[in-house]
């Protein structure tokens, strides 16, 4: 199937690493020019280097720390310059936090926001002027935190990725005067570089052997394993892709069947 994603300009946020990578990568592949960012610079460039070289598209790198208003701006408006214009951006970056209630604080909380909600309501108002120009594309990652909890620990997780959700449902009425679609991919679990870390909590928290908890998210999905960046970059680049052009306002979950409601 062509997607129709020849030439189209685009910008992956949080893409050095696992998801937003994949999905940097998985646009490039189909003919997107792409720009990527991060905030280490020089995990950035040898991902730029790679999609270079996987797929020979036209890759650019911005270090930015998204978390911060101002950096969220720039990103865009070079991006934007560098490309000419914007047709797709997916909002990527994120984190999975998880912690309890005695665990976070103020400054804890409003991390959480500006990260995982903020990053994405600026970058998607700075883009907007560009997404307009030729019924553009926003695409946003969520999360099954968002839809549904697993552990108390997914907390802040849950709260942000729900707000997420919201404003991928109003932004979509908002960008249809423009022909822009907005959805949402949420992924289950999958095997990036910080599923470790993540690992780690949960066996702590549970009182299990890492392997135990690596059983434990598995078990998570119908399909009894972990899913993969790339498979969650396939739906991620189908909704940004001219094919998908009756599809706005949704959640597509890529979990292996984990999400438990109908
Ligand atoms: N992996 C999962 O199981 C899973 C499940 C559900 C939802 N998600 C969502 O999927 C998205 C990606 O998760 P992931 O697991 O692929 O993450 P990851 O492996 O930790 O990669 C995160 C990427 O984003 C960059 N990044 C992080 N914070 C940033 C910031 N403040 N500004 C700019 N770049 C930043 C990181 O590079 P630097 O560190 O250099 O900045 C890295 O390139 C997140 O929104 C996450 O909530 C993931």
């Amino acid at each position: 199937m062509d997607m129709g994603l020849e030439g189209a300009r685009a910008l992956v946020t949080g893409s050095s690493e696992g998801i937003g990578h994949a999905v940097a990568r998985g646009l490039a592949a189909e003919g997107a020019r792409v720009a990527i960012c991060a905030r280490r610079e020089e995990t950035l460039e040898r991902a730029a280097e790679r999609i270079r070289e996987e797929t020979g598209a036209e890759v650019h790198a911005f270090t930015a720390d998204l978390s911060r208003s101002e950096d969220c701006d720039r990103v865009v408006a070079r991006a934007a310059e560098a490309l000419g214009g914007l047709d797709v951006l997916v909002n990527n970056v994120g984190q999975i936090k998880l912690a309890g209630i005695e665990e976070l604080s103020d400054a804890d909380w409003r991390a959480e926001i500006e990260r995982n909600v903020m990053s994405a309501v600026r970058c998607s108002r700075a883009a907007w002027p560009h997404l307009k120009e030729k019924s553009g594309r926003v695409v946003n990652i969520t999360g099954l935190a968002g839809k549904q909890v697993h552990l108390p620990g997914d907390m802040a997780t849950s709260l942000t990725k729900a707000a997420l959700n919201s404003f991928t449902k109003t932004l979509a009425h908002d960008g249809a005067a423009h022909g822009i679609l907005v959805n949402n991919v949420c992924p289950g679990p999958i095997e990036t570089e910080g599923m470790p870390e993540r690992i780690g909590w949960i066996a702590d928290r549970l009182g299990v052997s890492y392997e135990d908890a690596v059983r434990n998210r598995e078990r998570v999905s119908i399909l009894n394993r972990l899913g993969t960046p790339e498979e969650v970059a396939n739906v991620a680049v189908f909704l940004a892709s001219k094919r998908a052009s009756f599809v706005t306002g949704v959640t597509v979950e890529v979990d292996g069947g984990a999400a438990s409601y109908i």
